[in-house]
């Protein structure tokens, strides 16, 4: 039973870990003199962050149907040899979904999210006492700003799992990003990214798309074409053993189950950055839509891919 009571006051540590966390990102936010979010169009972004994508709530229905492509794509949820885990950390856990499904699978360990917004469901979880339930007793969420530091101590947890930042951190910080993420894993304990990179043999309109959502990011210091560097960031941060590799997803009706996802997924970021674009006069609505019918009508025929980075090692 002690296990238990040892648990319970972890939780309780974690839970006002959260609130002070939490509070500290409220009063960062009043004191910039600003709202959390943005929008532009029918888009809801985060303001004042370099992050490029939407965060409203057809993202969040995207990422959740991503987060069952990927489990699928990449045979599991993690690719680094864990053995019991008992602290776990989601860096930009988004809904928790990975987070909670790891929880579920381990069920010995402490689960902890965190990410600059918080997922809905805490909150209603707050108010009405709702949710709660659904939630894993072993998973918690914490807010905070990556790019302001994790909100944990040294040498916490065993693995730390971040995955799909390449539009949230600008290009110079993934070196002060890995240095981070290594400091709060213990010794021994395991890192693990998952990136992506833009679409390839998507034929010239996916091209295009994927130029100007390149320029567009670029304007915000975010680099997507920097997955295949991820585990050299780790390596240069002091991990050790790093090993990467990638897997190639299939996009359309060529690419079976598999691919009808990855054209679904595709074609929602694709259309989520729309706005951006627009705004920052890179190219019009209606050329950019002309763009997404023609790439979408292109896919069997160039036969396009979307590859994703896996790198994982251990801390020395
Ligand atoms: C593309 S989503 C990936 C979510 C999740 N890791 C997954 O694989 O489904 C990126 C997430 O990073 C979060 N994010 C963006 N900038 C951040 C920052 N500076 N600190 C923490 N989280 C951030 C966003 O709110 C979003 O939930």
């Amino acid at each position: 039973m002690a296990w238990f009571f040892r648990r319970n006051k972890q939780q309780a540590a974690v839970a006002e870990q959260a609130k002070l966390a939490q509070q500290t990102q409220l009063a960062k936010q009043q004191a910039a003199g600003g709202e959390q979010f943005q929008w532009l169009g029918e888009r809801r972004h985060i303001a004042n962050a370099p992050y490029v994508l939407p965060s409203d709530d057809q993202e969040i229905n995207r990422l959740d149907f991503q987060h069952y492509m990927l489990r699928y794509a990449l045979r599991g949820n993690y690719a680094a040899p864990l053995t019991q885990p008992t602290s776990i950390l989601d860096v930009g856990s988004c809904t928790g979904r990975w987070a909670m499904e790891m929880a579920q699978l381990f069920p010995q360990a402490n689960v902890v999210g965190t990410d600059l917004v918080e997922p809905k469901s805490e909150t209603v979880a707050a108010s009405l006492g709702y949710g709660l339930d659904t939630r894993p007793e072993n998973y918690a969420f914490i807010q905070g700003n990556v790019l302001e530091g994790l909100p944990f101590g040294d040498n916490s947890f065993d693995f730390v799992h971040v995955r799909l930042l390449l539009f949230a951190i600008p290009a110079e910080k993934w070196p002060v990003l890995a240095r981070e993420v290594l400091r709060v894993t213990k010794p021994g304990g395991w890192v693990e990214s998952v990136e992506t990179g833009p679409q390839r043999n998507g034929g010239p309109a996916m091209d295009a798309l994927v130029q100007w959502i390149t320029q567009t990011s670029v304007r915000r210091g975010v680099d997507p074409l920097l997955g295949p560097r991820i585990a050299s960031f780790y390596a240069d941060a002091g991990a050790r053993g790093m090993q990467a590799h990638s897997v190639t997803v299939p996009v359309g009706r060529y690419g079976g189950r598999l691919g009808n996802m990855a054209e679904v997924d595709v074609f929602s970021v694709v259309g989520g950055v729309k706005p951006l674009v627009v705004s920052q006069g890179i190219t019009d609505a209606d050329t950019y839509d002309r763009a997404m019918a023609q790439a979408r009508a292109d896919l069997d025929r160039w036969q396009c891919v979307l590859p994703f980075y896996i790198a994982y090692g251990q801390k020395a």
